[in-house]
């Protein structure tokens, strides 16, 4: 039987901190070109803050890491003056559609609420509407590193 769900920061001296590279330079290790699958994990390990911005978070289904959502400075290097970026949100294939991620997304807005962020950004190819259910405005359309996608944002409540 499945275990709870549970969302936990990822700390750097975290054996989970190769699995959770892995995930994400799978998924977005070729828009970053000049990246090395251990450069990645490097940068990710340099993520991993124990309070605001960054911080990394992974759900766990008992000792096993299923997705992962984080809390970064800068994510679009063509928007600078955006910050802070929710960003790198992931769930295993087998493990979508049970509202892992939405979980994450709401661990990470907590995260910047609690550190006085008022507002942040994320931008998205295709998942538009998972984060406007989720209470995210459409922010802008650009083309980026050969996609379209839309930069979108959340206002949150002090
Ligand atoms: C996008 C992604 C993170 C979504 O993860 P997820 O855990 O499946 O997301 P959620 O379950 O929170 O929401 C997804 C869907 O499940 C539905 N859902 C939420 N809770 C549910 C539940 N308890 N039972 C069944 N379905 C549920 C949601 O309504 C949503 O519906 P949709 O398919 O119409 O969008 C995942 O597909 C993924 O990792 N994709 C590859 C990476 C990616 O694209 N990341 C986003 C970058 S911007």
């Amino acid at each position: 039987m499945n275990q709870p769900i549970t969302i936990v920061r990822l700390s750097p001296d975290s054996d989970h901190v190769a699995t959770v590279a892995s995930w994400t330079f799978a998924e977005w290790g070729h828009l970053n070109p000049g990246y090395a699958a251990d450069t990645w994990r490097e940068a990710l390990r340099r993520e991993c803050g124990d309070g605001g911005v960054p911080s990394v978070f992974v759900a766990m289904e008992g000792d096993q890491p299923v997705g992962t959502a984080a809390l970064l400075a800068e994510d679009m290097d063509s928007r600078r003056e955006l910050t802070p970026w929710l960003a790198s949100v992931f769930v295993l294939p087998e493990w979508r559609g049970q509202g892992i991620a939405s979980t994450l997304i709401r661990r990470v807005e907590q995260e910047a609420t609690d550190c006085g962020v008022h507002r942040f950004y994320l931008f998205t190819p295709d998942q538009q509407a998972l984060y406007r259910r989720l209470g995210w405005r459409d922010h802008e359309e650009l083309s980026y590193r050969g996609e379209e996608v839309t930069i979108m944002r959340r206002q949150l409540e002090a």
